[in-house]
């Protein structure tokens, strides 16, 4: 964003439920600053009546493009006059661009985690395996993404054993060489799977704020050194099931990585600048610099 707003600012900005914490205006002004674009970021909060008029809306407005964020990642594709491969498979948007006065909606969650992981911890997710902890949206996104980098088995726990089903035949098709397994949370195997896997990763938002003392792990379950645990939760930084896996000694990933590189693709896909390496290292600190100021309000 440049210092002042004209007649000729371009509008982009995040549409949710209940986005008066979200970080995502912070991190796209500050890359719209550091591109001295004369565009700003602005958040939409509305309640789900509202969402068809505000996606049409977009149009009318000439908003250039929006994050979709809870609880209208799934139902906001019904609006749009495209829907990418990638989202459509997964099953939900993140992130709408307004172009040719026509709305495309795309899927940068997914592409965030793989980075999160790959580029900016360096860790291989071929030949892994991996227990997904809940079957929702963002679970369908960090699937997709383990799928199509050929992790060799995925374990998805979930309370409602029906998502994970779904989730497990509409992937099988796309992915055939990846098997897929699926139990009730509670299932007296995730002990054991646990103490064989590679990756951890928590979808749900059992640990998030306000509720922050949940743990999505039944009591009693026991982590090890050579997990890797990732809480896609960002808020708090730490959760309750990042602090269990750090006292048994696991690498620990929160979800502000993810967020940070969701929000970069996003931005690449609104303006075509790919910010380098240097830049989103800068925004992922200042991002955790911030989230740790907003965490001890
Ligand atoms: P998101 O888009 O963030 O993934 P979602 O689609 O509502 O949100 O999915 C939330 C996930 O957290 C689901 O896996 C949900 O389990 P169900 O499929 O059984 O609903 C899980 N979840 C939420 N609250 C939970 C709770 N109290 N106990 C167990 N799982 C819970």
């Amino acid at each position: 964003m440049k210092t002042e707003i004209n007649g000729e600012t371009g509008i982009m900005g995040i549409i949710g439920g209940n986005i008066n914490k979200t970080l995502s205006p912070f991190l796209h002004n500050t890359l719209l600053k550091h591109y001295s674009l004369n565009d700003c970021y602005l958040p939409f909060q509305i309640s789900t009546d509202q969402l068809p008029a505000a996606i049409e809306g977009l149009k009318a407005l000439n908003i250039k493009g929006v994050n979709i964020t809870v609880p209208f990642k799934e139902k906001s594709m019904e609006f749009l006059d495209k829907v990418e491969n990638s989202a459509l498979r997964i099953g939900a948007i993140n992130t709408i661009v307004h172009k040719d006065k026509l709305l495309f909606g795309y899927n940068t969650d997914f592409i965030g985690f793989k980075r999160s992981l790959m580029e900016e911890k360096e860790i291989e997710i071929k030949g892994k395996s991996a227990i997904v902890l809940g079957a929702g949206g963002a679970a369908r996104a960090i699937i997709y993404a383990l799928c199509q980098e050929a992790i060799k088995e995925i374990s998805i726990f979930n309370r409602t054993l029906d998502k994970a089903r779904k989730i497990e035949k509409e992937y099988h098709a796309f992915f055939p060489d990846c098997p897929i397994r699926i139990f009730p949370i509670g299932d007296r195997c995730l002990q054991d799977k646990i103490n064989r896997v590679d990756f951890l990763i928590n979808t749900t938002s059992l640990g998030s704020y306000p509720d922050i003392n949940l743990n999505p792990l039944p009591e009693n379950i026991l982590l090890n050194q050579h997990l890797i645990a990732y809480d896609l939760i960002y808020f708090p930084a730490k959760t309750s099931f990042l602090r269990q896996a750090e006292k048994a000694g696991a690498k620990t990933i929160n979800g502000g990585q993810m967020l940070v590189y969701q929000a970069v693709e996003s931005f690449y896909l609104w303006t075509g600048i790919r910010p380098e390496m240097e830049i989103v290292r800068q925004l992922i600190h200042k991002f955790h610099s911030k989230n740790a100021v907003i965490s001890n309000q």
